[in-house]
């Protein structure tokens, strides 16, 4: 499905809201939505090529999920930002049968390149980026300060998602996916301007920030918005909250509602090492 992820990367980059096509039909022959997902996952930290092992098995099972429509990784899918590890990712997330998009992680950043993103837009093309899916607005976000654990959303950025947000309306249901935590009760990392960030979509329809960095499972609703990390999908990093189980989250969404569970991948025999 080359041409498609390609075709779909072109899309995300462009400065308008875009769209991309899918073999599922929205509308059942009940004449109802149909509910259909979106595949989130995190925290790959490829480094060499037995790494994308786990990644693979993820894809297969998200292949085998029909109602998945489309996938986002929120971020480090290499180790270190190098193109030889981001090609690894690239190469097992083409896998993928429906399109799927990413922002970075600080693991996605080569701080001593010239450009810090030049091998990860390479591959996967603008770091922050805007999808539709029917009525729902997706907005990819790159929250990343350098290769930095805490950090707080850059200005430009917040001129780029304030200039977008202001061109909707209040009622479209949003959903947003970034690399560092929001959720108020997070037990680390949450971004420092997290609330200046909420704060600009007051006005407006958001449902759920899906974030990574923390690696284990955690959901929260505050003021009516969900909040998530996940578990990583790597061998070669342990989850922060000692949990063993590696996996992907599923956001099931009918109309403008959304739920989320935590989908466990076998690891079996996958090498596995602390790093
Ligand atoms: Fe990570
Ligand atoms: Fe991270």
């Amino acid at each position: 499905m080359e041409m498609t992820r390609r075709k779909f990367l072109g899309l995300i980059g462009a400065v308008t809201l875009s769209s991309c096509a899918h073999r599922i039909p929205l509308i059942g022959g009940n004449g109802k939505e149909n509910p259909w997902a979106v595949a989130g996952l995190s925290d790959l930290h490829v480094n060499q090529a037995r790494t994308t092992a786990i990644i693979n098995r993820a894809v297969a099972q998200i292949n085998d999920t029909r109602y998945v429509r489309f996938t986002v990784v929120i971020g480090d899918l290499s180790t270190s930002g190098q193109l030889a590890e981001l090609n690894l990712a690239r190469e097992s997330l083409d896998r993928l049968a429906q399109p799927y998009c990413a922002v970075p992680g600080n693991h996605d950043v080569d701080t001593r390149a010239t450009d810090p993103y030049a091998n990860f837009k390479r591959n996967f093309g603008a770091p922050s980026w805007i999808h539709e899916e029917k009525q729902w607005v997706f907005f990819g976000l790159d929250t990343c300060e350098g290769a930095a654990s805490d950090v707080a959303v850059r200005p430009d950025r917040l001129d780029w998602l304030e200039k977008r947000l202001r061109k909707l309306g209040p009622d479209r249901p949003i959903g947003v996916f970034a690399h560092h935590p929001f959720g108020p009760s997070t037990k680390a990392y949450r971004v420092k301007n997290a609330d200046e960030v909420l704060g600009l979509f007051n006005g407006h329809n958001l449902k759920f920030i899906a974030s990574a960095h923390y690696h284990g499972n955690q959901e929260e609703t505050a003021n009516g918005v969900l909040f998530t990390t996940t578990a990583c999908c790597s061998s070669t990093r342990d989850n922060f909250d000692e949990t063993k189980e590696k996996g992907y989250r599923l956001f099931r969404i009918t109309g403008e509602e959304v739920t989320t569970e935590f989908v466990p991948v076998a690891v079996g025999a996958l090498a596995s090492a602390s790093a």
